[in-house]
């Protein structure tokens, strides 16, 4: 999947083949106002002025705080965009935007657009980025308002592959404990315990994280079989032969190589004979030089953001073998495009 020019008429199609369409500034005006345009409408509930019935521009300004002409441009938007439609004076919503925008949808990504604002000002440490080689954000550094919205942001699209990853993991016959390292929400947790009724899990986080991250684990609804253990994983003792599954989802991306090795190593100490390590990520191809946008984009960013990278599937089995675990093939994720389980047994 990636983002770009769509021709909308032949002529356009024609330019397009034959690279006479000005794509920088479809990729630059156009991509930097339809994202904030997006943010704008999910922070200020735009959309969700909207699930009950189709209002005018000016109805649902009123509702939002917000001027009317300005509304109206930004509804304009967001119609060319797909995410709702004029009837006459009205504006109805499409089920596009039920499905991810609408805060109370199920699959809903709203949480997930509005820590974009937070990225917005990590995208701008490119530049500097470039010229030192070094880091420009680390976690550390976020305020409180950021990691409430880290963490609700990552729990809406954590949540849309959770029952896949709990359903492909090979996890050994009746597991009874699960440990997710920085699991945050919880939401993958819970979908581990949902499927096997015999399970209870701990997701250790950071305190910080964990603050903003037990409202949405109760939420859950799993009572105290899904319970916080805030703390450092980097501090923390695992222990030995203690757990059946361990999973580190969208973590290992945030450090560099030696850390990775070093945790996969005690992970491996803390599983039980027949448990399983799970690791779930975007893993980067083998061939190095990817034209897979979204690879390309998540290998930037996690050296811009946690002077890391995404790791390939087979480095990570490295780090499970040289643990001695057995590491599993890769599997594709089919609702999280891009993402893998790259799991591992001890033998
Ligand atoms: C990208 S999020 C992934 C959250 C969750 N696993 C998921 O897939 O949605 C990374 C998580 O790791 C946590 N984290 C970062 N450093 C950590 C550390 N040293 N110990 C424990 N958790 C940590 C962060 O607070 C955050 O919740």
């Amino acid at each position: 999947m990636r983002i770009g020019p769509v021709p909308q008429n032949p002529w356009e199609c024609l330019g397009l083949w034959t690279d006479r369409v000005p794509t920088p500034i479809l990729e630059t005006f156009h991509g930097l106002l339809v994202a904030r345009s997006l943010m704008a409408a999910c922070r200020f509930g735009l959309l969700d002025a909207l699930a009950e019935a189709p209002r005018t521009p000016e109805e649902v300004a009123q509702e939002c705080g917000c001027q009317p002409e300005p509304t109206r441009r930004l509804l304009a938007v967001l119609t060319s965009l797909g995410y709702c439609r004029f009837e006459a004076d009205r504006v109805r919503l499409t089920p596009l935007a039920r499905r991810w925008l609408l805060a109370s949808s199920p699959t809903s990504l709203r949480d997930y657009v509005i820590f974009r604002y937070r990225e917005w000002e990590f995208v701008e440490g490119l530049e500097e980025h470039l010229r030192t080689g070094r880091p420009m954000v680390e976690s550390s550094r976020m305020d409180r308002e950021s990691w409430g919205l880290y963490q609700r942001g990552m729990r809406a699209v954590s949540r849309l592959g959770a029952p896949e990853v709990a359903r492909r993991t090979p996890v050994p016959a009746s597991p009874r404990r699960l440990l997710d390292i920085g699991g945050g929400h919880g939401a993958l947790a819970a979908a581990f315990c949902r499927r096997h009724p015999g399970l209870t899990a701990q997701v250790l986080d950071l305190p910080e994280a964990v603050e903003h991250a037990a409202p949405l684990l109760a939420e859950e609804g799993l009572g105290d079989r899904v319970s916080h253990w805030p703390g450092d994983v980097f501090q923390e003792d695992l222990g030995e032969d203690r757990y059946d599954v361990i999973l580190m989802a969208n973590f290992l991306h945030h450090f560099p190589e030696p850390t990775c090795r070093d945790l996969v190593g005690r992970a491996a100490r803390a599983l039980r004979p027949g448990g399983v390590l799970a690791c779930v990520d975007f893993f980067r191809p083998e061939d190095g030089h990817s034209n897979n946008q979204m690879v390309t984009l998540m290998h930037l960013y996690f050296a811009m953001t946690s002077g890391s990278a995404t790791w390939t599937a087979r480095e990570v089995a490295g780090w499970q073998r040289d643990a001695a675990l057995l590491p599993h093939c890769p599997s594709r994720l089919r609702r999280a495009p891009g993402a893998s389980i790259q799991a591992a047994t001890r033998l």
